[in-house]
């Protein structure tokens, strides 16, 4: 019985950070990470601030993408964020010339530059 108590207790125990982030309670992501990760990899084709207009990016059509026009971000899901960044364009239906990045950021990177271009514009 008492182990029941204990693994009932550890399960509420390990929702408690989701319902924190369900109520918007959770602290702001900490943008700073995200923000190197974004001047070492992203730059060259998103821009300095994000805006789709790199050097890398005179050539491409479409036009990487621009974090500052957040309508046009709020119409993509978190996920499919999270996903072209991991697995690249292609596997979200967008251009192919953006890059997939599982290979060279771990996902809490990933998740950091997430945070990062989700805060520019704001
Ligand atoms: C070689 C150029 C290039 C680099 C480098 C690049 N991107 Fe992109 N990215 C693009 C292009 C082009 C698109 C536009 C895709 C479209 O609209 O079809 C894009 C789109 C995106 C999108 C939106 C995908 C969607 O669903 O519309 C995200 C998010 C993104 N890039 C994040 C990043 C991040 C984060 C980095 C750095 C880790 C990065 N990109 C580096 C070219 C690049």
């Amino acid at each position: 019985m008492t182990r029941w108590i204990a693994i009932a207790a550890a399960a509420l125990v390990s929702l408690l950070p989701l319902a924190a982030r369900a109520e918007g309670n959770a602290p702001p992501p900490d943008t700073k990470e995200g923000r190197l990760i974004f001047e070492d990899n992203c730059i060259f084709c998103h821009g300095e601030q994000g805006k789709g207009n790199g050097v890398g990016s005179w050539a491409l059509r479409p036009k990487p993408a621009n974090f500052t026009d957040l309508e046009h971000m709020a119409k993509i899901p978190g996920p499919a964020l999270r996903k072209a960044i991991l697995q690249g364009g292609k596997a979200v239906g967008a251009s192919r010339a953006m890059p997939a990045w599982k290979d060279a950021l771990t996902e809490e990177q990933v998740d950091a530059v997430l945070a990062y271009i989700l805060s520019i514009g704001k």
